[in-house]
């Protein structure tokens, strides 16, 4: 979705924003641009890469600047739509990240009032508001132009002649980043992290203005104060670190990120939450919300903990349970959310919390609106992600659901010990399918030819069914499908031959003897199948055309290896395709609207 940078200091504008807006890229974008106070506002847009805008925009000088990278909503990626917007006078100049509702009604009004208009998009009222209502005081012009306005916004303004920059959030994320006699604005913190560390996050309803050495926050006309912050991510940890892509640096990080995950909460008893003070009363049940792979971390964490807790889960897409009518639970349930902005998750959020439920976030970025929103916060510790397709944070969000499911867990001490024992070997064991990667990249080659794919597993691998086709279909452009394994002959089997190879995820498990007998349906229907299953499984050997082998773990642990061996075989497909990997066409990192 779309990025938000400011800077206003000592130092030249234009590079530092160009930077930013490198840093945001991951956000996903089709145009960018920039605009710097030289004297009067200079602005360079188009729908490029952030590398070319840099390179064909002229050099302004100026200390005070804003940019932005565009995610089409209102009107197609163009350089006429792309932001930053100015008014009239072209002496105001606005980004802004989150969508107006009421966009058109006010755009009629303020033609109707002269104002002429050059874009499609929701954003260029923005500008034009402040015109009108400016009297010499940028930021009550903003305030006046916001309470026109109906929507979600994240917005840096500027102007000529005032040596500030204004700023206004609401249900879209923006921080302040503090430097030394300069300060940023940002969409998130990898926009700033090769300046500084230290970060305010700001609050909807809050309105700013940040100068070269000071910064006002209020709401609702009174100042308030926000806690400075100290970001734990390092800038080495945005970069790709000698990798081609972020995408297979973040899948060989993974080792590293469940020790990080685990650690933090196996070190310290106290720092596993209490679920909203019920250990000593027990869950009952157990309510989990979340979108796309965060969904599937959910799906996965309920087998966890119907089997480990003994408790009914129910899990829901958060844009489905936002929008139909049911009965809501008013005890407790989880929120996975990675990016801590998306906004059907922080709506189904809000709603739950609303009707009197406690809602525990799961996210990777500490500050986030969900972190905000919820009752309580579990970070996991994957680290920034760049990739837009998420793999780390996958990992982490599934270590976060296995400490927590065995923490309250009432499955028997040996059990729970051996499980725990296992827990922390999961390291080396996903080293081991990392360092199988020569193998996967055959079978990425072969599986690079077809256009449809289907996936399929049953019980704790269904979820990793859809997570594999999810990657593969996002990052490569091939169709894929992911299935519980028994419902094949209920629909797909119409649509299985030769063009079409199915990938197996087999279990040894109580599953193990039905996925046999899929798997013959398949091959009887004459389809390619790649097996992914445990080393030394001589019965799937025979069986399948193909297998891709990861080490043995206890079933439970089964969606840690085998959803790495899916991630390689999806990035080398990808890459076999030429595709662009960490960026898919049309995807956003945070997906900021509904
Ligand atoms: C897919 C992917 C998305 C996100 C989804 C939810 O690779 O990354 O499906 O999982 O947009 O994101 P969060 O977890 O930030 O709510």
């Amino acid at each position: 979705m779309c990025g938000i940078i400011g800077y206003i200091g000592d130092r030249q504008a234009q590079s530092r924003l160009l930077k930013g807006l490198a840093r945001l890229e991951y956000r996903g974008y089709d145009s960018c641009g920039i605009a710097v106070v030289t004297g009067g506002v200079e602005v360079y847009k188009d729908t490029v890469r952030v590398e070319a805008l840099g390179k064909a925009s002229p050099r302004f000088k100026g200390t005070m600047g804003i940019g932005h990278t565009r995610w089409a909503t209102h009107g197609a990626p163009s350089q006429v739509n792309a932001h930053p917007h100015l008014d009239c006078t072209g002496n105001i100049a606005v980004v802004h990240n989150g969508v107006i509702n009421n966009y058109q009604e006010l755009r009629n009004q303020l033609t109707s009032e002269g104002h002429n208009f050059t874009s499609e998009t929701d954003t260029e009222v923005i500008p034009h508001l402040i015109e009108k209502y400016y009297d010499g005081n940028l930021m009550g012009a903003l305030q006046a132009a916001l309470s026109d306005i109906e929507g979600s916004y994240a917005i840096i303004v500027l102007m000529t002649d005032e040596p500030k920059l204004v700023v206004a959030k609401k249900d879209s994320p923006l921080i302040i980043g503090l430097g030394d006699r300069e300060n940023y604005i940002a969409s998130d913190v990898p926009a700033i992290l090769d300046y500084t560390d230290r970060v305010i996050y700001l609050e909807d309803g809050d309105i700013g203005v940040v100068t070269r050495n000071d910064i006002r926050i209020e709401r609702d006309g009174i100042e308030v104060d926000r806690e400075e912050h100290k970001v734990l991510w390092t800038v080495e940890e945005a970069q790709k670190a000698g990798y081609e892509h972020f995408f297979l640096k973040e899948i060989h990080e993974q080792p590293k990120v469940i020790r990080n995950t685990l650690g933090d909460y196996t070190r310290d008893a106290e720092l596993v939450v209490d679920l909203a003070g019920i250990r000593d009363t027990g869950i009952e049940s157990m309510l989990m919300i979340a979108c796309g792979t965060s969904f599937h971390a959910a799906l996965v964490g309920k087998y966890i903990m119907e089997e480990l807790l003994k408790i009914p889960v129910r899990v829901e897409i958060a844009s489905e349970f936002n929008y139909y009518s049911h009965t809501l639970v008013k005890n407790i349930a989880l929120a996975i959310i990675q990016s801590g902005e998306t906004a059907d998750t922080l709506k189904a959020m809000k709603r739950l919390r609303e009707a009197g439920c406690q809602v525990i976030a799961i996210t990777n970025v500490v500050g986030s609106t969900a972190s905000r929103i919820a009752s309580q916060t579990i970070y996991t510790r994957a680290g920034p992600e760049i990739s837009v397709a998420a793999t780390k944070t996958f990992m982490a969000q599934l270590m976060v659901l296995y400490w927590l499911v065995m923490s309250y867990s009432k499955a028997d001490a040996r059990r729970l010990t051996s499980l725990l024992m296992e827990l922390r070997q999961l390291p080396s064991k996903v080293q081991q399918v990392l360092d199988n990667e020569t193998e996967i990249i055959e079978y990425a080659k072969y599986l690079s030819k077809y256009e449809d794919v289907f996936f399929i597993g049953r019980g704790i691998n269904y979820p990793i069914a859809l997570e594999g086709a999810l990657k593969l279909k996002e990052i490569s452009y091939i169709h894929a499908e992911g299935y519980a394994a028994g419902e094949l002959k209920h629909g797909p089997f119409a649509l299985l031959g030769s063009n079409t190879p199915v990938i197996a995820i087999v279990a040894r498990d109580n599953t193990y003897e039905a996925m046999l007998t899929n798997i013959k349906e398949i091959k009887a229907r004459g389809s390619p199948l790649i097996a992914l299953a445990e080393e030394g499984n001589e019965a799937i050997e025979e069986l399948a055309d193909s297998i891709i082998t990861v080490p043995r773990v206890d079933t439970i642990f089964s969606p840690v290896v085998n959803i790495v061996a899916l991630q390689l075989l999806a990035y080398y497909t990808a890459k076999e395709r030429g595709c662009p990997i960490d960026f898919p066409r049309n995807l956003a990192k945070s997906v900021t609207v509904e």
